[in-house]
Formats: structure tokens, C-alpha cells, sequence
């Protein structure tokens, strides 16, 4: 057994092994010639034992140098990162060996396995970042980009030097200047041309010298698209407001100066001008309405209504409010209900105020002497959309219908606009303020729900609200 093993390592550790063993016998080697030369052993005597020294040398030496040789390998693959089950080592003192070798392997792998979920663990909150971050190196080779700058700049960001990310030599300048160490940290405005085409405001900060890994500095980025885009928004509402405030206003200052100069003795003219007036200040009174409520609506928007309502009775006062508006039209307001419709938690004002405006569209839209239908039916899903965060599972589904020409699928994505009204309603002199479906589009966001409109020459117009039954959280 020995001998096979022994002569299994001999290609490998043969030249080592016959050397260890001749310096071995070195010492006896020296004793025996010594004892020839004094003439106190014969030559014979002494080769033979010598080679019986030699002999012993090997046989004790071989385990030892078989469990080096199986130490060796074993720490060898170790270091490869693979594990070997079993060691197979005879000496004591190398069992020990590779048993501390075995508990220093183990609290490495124990250290590496923390350090690398220490890691992922960065990242991971790295990536729950909404702005875009980026780590880079001595010579600005990006070295780690979070999910927000992976999703802005493209997936390959990190195979890419950040002078070839913006081309806007001033974000170029400020980067160099913080890896020259001539500074601590930059800001600067940039504009990312296309495809990105957006403004964004940079902020870079040098990572202090103790920090880990290659980084040398952190780029956090700030898309102002967003924040421009509700600024223009505001300043456009802000804009329409005040145009459509304007010209009721200027009617009725122009009707005052009439008044009180050419037609001051024209009782006719006086009587006429003042219908007009009392017109133009309700259409004033109504647009102001309209504002507020739109305001008050979207101040309400995290609140989370809490009443429980019966959106049938609702329909049914609202219809019936409006039945005398709808026969001056020669129309009928026709309430289609399925049974047993479950009741909905929803703000009942809103909701009211939402049925008013699709109903009053209706009426005042529609093709006259035709019905205004109203469904409520209930649904196992809402069916989810770009321009609404829905809630999931049952709503109710109210739609009210009316006959009239088909519009446009354009006109149809902008009927949901502040102040858009069509050019043809405009020209038939229908007054309104453009507001009342904003208003319906804003109940409907608060109350996670949906809104679709459809238009056919046969169908006439539809607009569905779908209203949630339940508001989880
Ligand atoms: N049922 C409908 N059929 C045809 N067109 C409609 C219908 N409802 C709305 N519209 C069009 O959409 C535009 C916007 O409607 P919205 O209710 O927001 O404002 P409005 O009716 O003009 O004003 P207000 O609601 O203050 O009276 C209307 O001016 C009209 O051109
Ligand atoms: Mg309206």
C-alpha cells in the first residue's frame, strides 16, 4: 500500500523525495566512512548499512511527504474555489494542518458571502433611487450605474467613458476638473439632446480618498423635464384662465360704456344689453365655479374617500335634476340599472358632481329628440389604462349615451383637456367653460377609477365611468 503510493507521487515529488532521504543519510554516510577509513568497519558492512538507512529514510518519509503533497494539492484547489470533501492525510500533524487550512477556507467563504450580499444589498437601495446615480473611475470609465440611470442611459452605460454619455462640454470641464482633484464637487444645468431630450441638472461629488473600490466619484442626475413640464402646465392654466375670465369681462365693460354714453336713453337697447350682461356674469360665475372645484378636487387627490355609496340612487336624482333641461331639448333621460348593484366607497359629492357633468354634456350635445341613456352595470375588472392608476378587482360601470355626430378619435383624446371644447359646438354658440370633464377626469383619478369614450355615427356618443367597489390600500 505504501509502496503504491509512493509510487503513485514518484513522477511528482520524485526528485524532492531522493533528495530529502540522501540528506537524511548524509550524516550516516559520513559515520561510515569515517569507521572504514579508521579500519573499525569493513566497506561491505558498511554499504549495506547504509542502504538499510536508506531504506528505513524512505519508509519513514514517504507518509509525510505523500501528505504534503495531498496538503499541496488540497489548499490548491482551495484557492480555485472549489471544496474537496475529504482529505486523505495519515500524519497527525497535517490532519491538524489541513484542518486549520479547512476553518480559515470556511471563514473566508462566511466573509465573502457577507461582503458580496453587503454588495447587493448597496445596489439594491442604490436602484430604489427615482434619480439616476453613477459611479466612475480615475479616468471616467463608468464603473456602476442604479436602475434609474440604467433605464435613462441604456443598459451598456457601464461599458462606456462618461465623456461619451452627454455631449455638453460643460458637464465634460466640471467631471475633469473633479477627477484632477481641482475640486470637490460641481453643479451644472445640461441639456441631453436627442434621443434623451431632456434638461437635467447635474450634481458630481469626489468620494473620499478611504472609500471603497475603484470609484473616484459619484454623478447624481436630476431629470427636469417632469418638474418644467408641470411649470409650462401651471403657466398655461394660469394663461387660459385669465384669457377665458378676459372676454366675458371685456363684454361686459364694453355693454357698461354703452350704457353709459350712446345708449343712454335707449330703453330697447338697455334691456337687451343687460341680458347679455347678466350672461356674461353667470358664464363668469360658472367658469370661477368650475376653478375652484377643480382645485378643491386636486387638493383632494391623496385623501381616499371613505363614505359607502348607492351610485343607482345618485343616477336616479341626477336624472331627475335634469329631466326639465333634457325636454327642453326633446329628449328623455332613459335609466338602465342591473339588479342588486353592490354600493361603492366614493366621496357622494363628487360623484354627483361627476353624473351631473356627463349628463349635462349629454343633454347639451346631443342630437335633440334623441335619448340620453343611462347603464349602470357591475364589472369584475376595471381595465387598466395610461392615464389612470385603476384599483383592482369589481366596480360599477355607469355610461351615459347620447345620439349625435361621430367625433374624431383626435377630438376624442382631448375632450379630457382644460378649456378644450370642439370648434363646432364653439360655432353653434353652446356655452360652457371646457372644465367639466377636466373635473370628471380628476374625481375619477381620486377615485382610482377609469373613464373611456367611444363615438359612432350608429352608437352615437359613449362615455363610461368605471367607479371601483372597494378602495384597498
Ligand atoms: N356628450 C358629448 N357629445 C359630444 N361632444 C361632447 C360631449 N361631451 C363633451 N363634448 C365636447 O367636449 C368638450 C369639453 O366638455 P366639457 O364638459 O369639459 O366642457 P363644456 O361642456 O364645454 O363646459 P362645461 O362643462 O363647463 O359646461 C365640449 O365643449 C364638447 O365640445
Ligand atoms: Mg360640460
Amino acid at each position: 500500500m505504501l509502496l503504491k503510493k509512493i509510487g503513485d507521487l514518484r513522477g511528482k515529488q520524485n526528485s524532492s523525495f531522493s533528495a530529502r532521504v540522501l540528506m537524511l543519510s548524509l550524516p550516516s554516510a559520513i559515520v561510515f566512512v569515517l569507521l572504514v577509513f579508521l579500519s573499525m568497519l569493513s566497506p561491505m558492512s558498511a554499504v549495506l548499512s547504509y542502504a538499510v538507512i536508506v531504506v528505513f529514510n524512505m519508509i519513514f518519509l514517504s507518509p509525510i511527504t505523500i501528505d504534503l503533497e495531498h496538503l499541496r494539492r488540497y489548499i490548491n484547489t482551495l484557492a480555485e474555489g472549489k471544496t474537496l470533501d475529504d482529505v486523505d492525510l495519515s500524519e497527525d500533524e497535517a490532519h491538524d494542518i489541513a484542518e486549520a487550512v479547512n476553518s480559515m477556507h470556511s471563514f473566508w467563504v462566511a466573509k465573502t458571502d457577507e461582503l458580496q450580499a453587503q454588495v447587493m444589498s448597496d445596489a439594491a437601495v442604490l436602484d430604489t433611487l427615482p434619480d439616476p446615480i453613477l459611479m466612475i473611475d480615475r479616468s471616467g470609465n463608468i464603473l456602476g450605474a442604479n436602475l434609474s440611470a440604467r433605464k435613462m442611459l441604456g443598459e451598456n452605460v457601464t461599458d462606456k467613458n462618461i465623456e461619451n454619455v452627454f455631449d455638453s462640454n460643460n458637464f465634460i470641464r466640471a467631471v475633469s476638473k473633479i477627477l484632477k482633484k481641482e475640486s470637490e464637487s460641481e453643479d451644472l444645468f445640461l441639456f441631453a439632446k436627442e434621443p434623451l431630450n431632456r434638461k437635467i441638472y447635474a450634481h458630481i461629488k469626489q468620494l473620499p480618498w478611504f472609500s471603497k473600490g475603484r470609484a473616484v466619484a459619484v454623478i447624481s442626475l436630476y431629470d427636469l423635464s417632469k418638474a418644467l413640464t408641470v411649470e409650462k402646465m401651471q403657466a398655461d392654466f394660469v394663461a387660459n384662465a385669465s384669457h377665458e375670465l378676459r372676454t366675458p369681462l371685456s363684454v361686459i365693460s364694453g355693454f357698461i360704456e354703452t350704457l353709459q354714453t350712446s345708449a343712454k336713453d335707449d330703453k330697447d337697447a338697455r334691456e337687451q344689453f343687460l341680458k347679455i350682461m347678466a350672461e356674461q356674469a353667470s358664464f363668469m360665475s360658472s367658469l370661477i365655479e368650475n376653478l375652484l372645484s377643480l382645485s378643491k378636487i386636486e387638493m383632494s387627490q391623496d385623501e381616499k374617500p371613505k363614505g359607502k355609496i348607492n351610485v343607482a340612487k345618485i343616477v336616479d336624482d341626477v336624472a331627475g335634476a335634469f329631466e326639465h333641461k333634457a325636454s327642453e331639448r326633446g329628449m328623455h333621460i332613459v335609466v338602465e340599472k342591473q339588479d342588486k348593484l353592490p354600493k361603492i366607497t366614493a366621496d357622494e359629492g363628487q360623484i354627483r358632481q361627476l353624473l351631473q357633468n356627463l349628463t349635462d354634456n349629454a343633454i347639451k350635445y346631443g342630437l335633440s329628440n334623441g335619448d340620453v341613456v343611462i347603464r349602470l352595470k357591475k364589472t369584475e375588472e376595471i381595465i387598466p389604462s395610461k392615464a389612470f392608476h385603476v384599483a383592482k378587482g369589481a366596480a360599477v360601470a355607469i355610461s351615459v349615451n347620447n345620439k349625435g355626430p361621430k367625433i374624431s378619435t383626435e377630438e376624442l383624446t382631448r375632450l379630457t383637456e382644460r378649456f378644450y371644447r370642439m370648434q363646432e359646438h364653439k360655432n353653434l354658440n353652446i356655452k360652457g367653460t371646457g372644465l367639466g370633464l377636466s373635473i370628471a377626469k380628476q374625481i375619477i383619478m381620486r377615485h382610482r377609477g377609469n373613464l373611456t369614450v367611444s363615438s359612432s355615427l350608429y352608437e352615437g356618443t359613449t362615455f363610461t365611468v368605471y367607479l371601483p367597489v372597494e378602495l384597498k390600500d
